[in-house]
């Protein structure tokens, strides 16, 4: 029998959704253009993530590229002739804003350039792991702009102030493992693993409670876009609200009972 379909299966032009039980595996499919962001596979993208934070049986989201690339950048093509006012009435960015809003944890599996738009759309994720051959870089100062989907404000909270002028008043890009130095990625595997060792992460993030994971996500944000008083009376607040999940006394009750806990997602 086959299995049923769920809400999220959709045939996209752009990018891949395949399903790994709890998790999903999200592909940028433009090899030919080194997965250049362009308008459509930004509203497919947005659209398959807020699909998949719908369905309670999707635990957590692995993003990568196909081809030589996560993502070379916003789509340079589509956007070297707009206006200003093209580029204001289009308001293209909020699309990639709306990213910020899927509850779900997302690891971004970096296979090859994360350049521009693609690191920057890395960095929208919760957790960067990196294949050794992938490379990170602000590189639009060397087509006349500067980063223009988050990357001056994420790159410098992520690498501190000195690295993330280098990279942005240069454009050059840095390997994987310098990425790793800074901080900007969590790990660094060999190419031929990183899919397996995201999805594995992706999965043992899988296994945890999903409020717990949904509201950890949340204060882990909140230490971007505060104050540390704000942040840990926000942390405290989220502590607290699951105390109200039936997770929260199955955790701690098995726990005690010395048994493997069975969480719900309630
Ligand atoms: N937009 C559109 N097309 C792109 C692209 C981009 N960002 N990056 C690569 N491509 C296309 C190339 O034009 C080429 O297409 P054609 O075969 O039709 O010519 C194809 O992808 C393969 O690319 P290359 O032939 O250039 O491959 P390479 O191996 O020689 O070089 C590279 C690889 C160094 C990544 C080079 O492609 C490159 O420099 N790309 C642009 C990187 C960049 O500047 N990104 C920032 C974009 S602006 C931005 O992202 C703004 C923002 O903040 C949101």
């Amino acid at each position: 029998m086959s299995e049923p379909e769920r809400a999220w299966h959709r045939t996209y032009q752009t990018i891949q959704v395949e399903d790994r039980g709890a998790v999903a595996l999200v592909r940028l499919n433009r090899p030919q253009a080194l997965n250049a962001l362009n308008a459509q596979l930004m509203e497919e993208l947005l659209d398959a993530l807020r699909r998949l934070d719908q369905d309670d049986a999707v635990r957590a989201i692995v993003l990568t590229g196909n081809g030589r690339a996560f993502a070379a950048g916003a789509d340079i093509k589509e956007m070297a002739e707009r206006t200003v006012v093209d580029m204001e009435l289009e308001d293209r960015f909020a699309t990639w804003d709306a990213i910020r809003l899927i509850h779900k944890p997302i690891i971004a599996a970096v296979n090859g350039f994360a350049l521009g738009g693609g690191c920057e759309l890395a960095m929208m994720c919760d957790i960067i792991i990196a294949a050794e051959t992938a490379t990170f870089g602000q590189p639009e100062i060397a087509i006349g702009v500067i980063p223009g989907a988050g990357g001056t404000q994420r790159l410098t909270r992520a690498v501190g102030k000195s690295a993330a002028m280098e990279m942005i008043l240069t454009g050059d890009p840095i390997p994987a493992r310098r990425a790793l130095e800074l901080g900007l990625v969590s790990r660094v595997v060999a190419p031929e693993v990183l899919l397996d060792e995201a999805l594995r992460l992706a999965q043992r993030i899988a296994e945890r409670p999903p409020l717990a994971v949904r509201l950890g996500k949340d204060a882990v944000n909140r230490a971007f876009e505060t104050t540390l008083t704000e942040g840990l009376a926000y942390e405290r607040r989220n502590f607290y609200l699951l105390f109200a999940t039936e997770d929260q006394k199955e955790g701690m009750r098995a726990f005690m009972e010395k048994r493997p806990p069975q969480f719900r997602g309630r």
